[in-house]
């Protein structure tokens, strides 16, 4: 029988191809302190520098230079074997997973090729750059378009989804993430709790090696490959 199988990946699984991580770079993301640009009180003190800020990223997402690495390849390949026993929960707000041919993948934190209208709370794909005076389209008169994105303090997105996922997974992987931010952090407990097999794939030695089962340390371009080919041939 195929087995359920439940991916968290983080900013590591994106580095090969290009896209920093947040914490390998002395706290700052792209030069800047998370807090000016990742909170709600950002966004509301300094909204020009928000809207900018994502804007680059989005635009830098779309640089012909960035696309999927074989770890994306890879994990798009355990979803075409095993089909909905597969899901991706990323927190990464690139599109890479998509990009490489996944389908199952729940955006916890947002996308970046989205917008949201903060009167309606809806979401539209947008990957051009909007700021505070670009109509949202679905409201009279016009709401304002936010980043699709949750900041410190805000909700994770898809949690009782995640959290059914979890429940009934045979196996959790973990790949290129710290572990330090909440409550992704915690699905390696949840997923063991319900019986899973736990995975990290990192390139540094596990920071809590007691809550995983297994890991392999090195690039994921090279590790998630690896990792996957072994899982599937077994
Ligand atoms: N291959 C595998 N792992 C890697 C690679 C690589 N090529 N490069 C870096 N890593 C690992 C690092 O060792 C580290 O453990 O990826 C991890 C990156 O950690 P973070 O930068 O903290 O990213 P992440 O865990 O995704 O952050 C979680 O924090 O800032 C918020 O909302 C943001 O989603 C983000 C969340």
């Amino acid at each position: 029988m195929k087995p359920s199988v439940v991916v968290l990946t983080g900013a590591g699984i994106s580095a090969e191809s290009g896209l920093k991580t947040f914490r390998d770079n002395n706290g700052l993301w792209e030069e800047h302190r998370v807090e000016d640009v990742a909170t709600p009180e950002a966004f509301h003190h300094n909204p020009e520098l928000v809207y900018r800020f994502y804007n680059l990223r989005r635009a830098q997402l779309q640089q012909k230079e960035v696309y999927p690495n074989p770890a994306h390849q890879a994990l798009a390949q355990l979803e075409a074997e095993l089909g909905d026993q597969c899901l991706i929960v990323t927190q990464n707000v690139d599109n890479l997973h998509e990009r490489a041919g996944s389908k199952r993948v729940l955006h916890m934190h947002g996308e970046l090729l989205s917008a949201r209208c903060q009167r309606s709370g809806r979401s539209q794909s947008f990957t051009a750059a909007f700021d505070a005076t670009t109509p949202c389209g679905c409201c009279t008169p016009s709401g304002t378009l936010r980043p699709d994105i949750v900041w410190f303090g805000e909700m994770p997105l898809y949690m009782d989804e995640i959290e059914r996922a979890l429940s009934s997974a045979d196996i959790f992987i973990a790949i290129g993430t710290s572990g330090q931010v909440y409550p992704a952090a915690g699905f390696v407990q949840v997923a063991r709790q319900y019986g899973a097999k736990t995975v990290e794939l990192n390139t540094e030695a596990p920071t809590r090696p007691d809550a995983f089962d297994d890991y392999r340390q090195g690039p994921a371009s090279e590790v998630v490959p690896a990792y996957i080919q072994t899982l599937l041939g077994e």
